[in-house]
């Protein structure tokens, strides 16, 4: 029997989420149902909406059970399969979960897919060319819908949606503004991920701050908001809009551990007849196929080439995630499982 070492959810967070959440345990393999294809993970994905999950809250989506391996986005190799679709040594993306092997259903629908690393680095699959890159496409083609000109501003701008968001809004010929924490991002943001100007928020710690800066980055105004964050920075980017400006309301991490988001004027929403909406990049299915591919082309072209913060061990997961939930990670948040 091949051992198996799984991350757990032990127990629910009270406010912060602390390592001693998670617990390591050594599970096994089992033996291959007809049907079924085993598969060794290379990547674990760790992203924000874990979070949320950690908690036993109505949510669109149901919460980590306690006692179960935690769920997540997973790239790997096909190493037994037992179904005609899969062979030994295809690469695949699913989700797998925080462990080193999952078995999975072959036949159950959007289970695994296997994916081209010709051109595509493998782990890319579950940042720029995966989930984190369809949420930028989405929001920005769907929600935004930018003419060629516009100002678009994203916040957590290097991370893994953001960075994905900026390729594609220069792609559609916008002026991009990233505002992100600390110098050293807005550097990558400017010099390697193509936006125009990057504001750093730590050096605007409140709202008359962030909007003078926003109002220097943006001189025409913004005309569409890709929000990640919440807080001071959404009210500050709202005193900026243009008439008829849209907002995908991606995420609002600031308020991950339970701390309260108001909304300092929203009054601005009808002053400016503002578009606000809300999304769940699995609840779009329909746009996946066209916006993977043109996230893989952006990749190929060597328009997208986003850096990522990789991890070592299983065991490292929760620190790591821990980490991203505060900045630590500069770029797709990634945890590697194979030496
Ligand atoms: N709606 C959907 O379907 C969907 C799908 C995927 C992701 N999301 C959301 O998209 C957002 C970005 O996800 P990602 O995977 O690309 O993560 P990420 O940006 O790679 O990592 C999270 C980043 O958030 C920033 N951050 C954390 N706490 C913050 C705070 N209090 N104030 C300001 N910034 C803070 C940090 O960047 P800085 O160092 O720059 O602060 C951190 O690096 C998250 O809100 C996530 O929940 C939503």
């Amino acid at each position: 029997m091949t051992a198996n070492q799984q991350i757990i959810l032990d127990n629910r967070p009270q406010g912060e989420a602390v390592e001693s959440n998670f617990k390591l345990v050594q599970g096994t393999v089992p033996a291959l149902q007809d049907g079924q294809v085993l598969v060794r993970h290379h990547y674990l994905s760790l992203d924000p909406y874990m979070r949320g999950r950690m908690n036993d809250a109505k949510s669109y989506a149901a919460p980590q059970p306690l006692g179960e391996v935690m769920q997540g986005g997973t790239v790997g190799e096909v190493v037994d399969s037992r179904h005609p679709k899969y062979q030994a040594g295809d690469k695949v993306v699913g989700m797998g979960g925080w462990q080193e092997y999952s078995v999975v259903d072959g036949n159950a629908p959007g289970a695994l897919r296997k994916v081209d690393t010709t051109h595509v680095p493998l782990s890319y699959y579950l940042g720029a060319v995966g989930m984190p890159g369809v949420t930028a496409w989405y929001g920005l083609v769907k929600i935004i819908n930018p003419k060629a000109g516009e100002t678009v501003v994203v916040s957590a701008a290097t991370g893994a949606v953001g960075s994905a968001f900026a390729a594609l809004a220069k792609a559609r010929g916008c002026r991009v503004v990233g505002i992100a924490g600390g110098p050293d991002k807005c550097r990558y943001a400017t010099e390697e991920l193509g936006f125009d100007a990057c504001i750093d928020y730590r050096e605007h710690p409140d709202l008359k701050s962030m909007a003078r800066a926003l109002k220097e980055a943006c001189p025409d105004g913004i005309d569409g908001y890709f929000e990640n964050v919440g807080g001071y920075i959404f009210d500050a980017v709202l005193l900026r809009t243009n008439a008829f400006a849209r907002v995908a309301l991606c995420g609002m991490i600031a308020g991950y551990d339970g701390q309260p988001l108001p909304l300092a004027n929203p009054a601005l929403i009808l002053v400016n007849r503002l578009k606000i909406e809300g999304f769940i990049v699995s609840e779009h299915m329909e746009v996946w196929g066209e916006a993977l591919a043109e996230l893989a082309g952006l990749v190929a072209a060597g328009k997208l080439r986003p850096r990522e913060t990789i991890s070592e061990g299983l065991a490292s997961a929760p620190s790591a995630f821990l980490g991203l939930l505060k900045g630590k990670n500069f770029g797709k948040q990634l945890v590697k499982l194979t030496p």
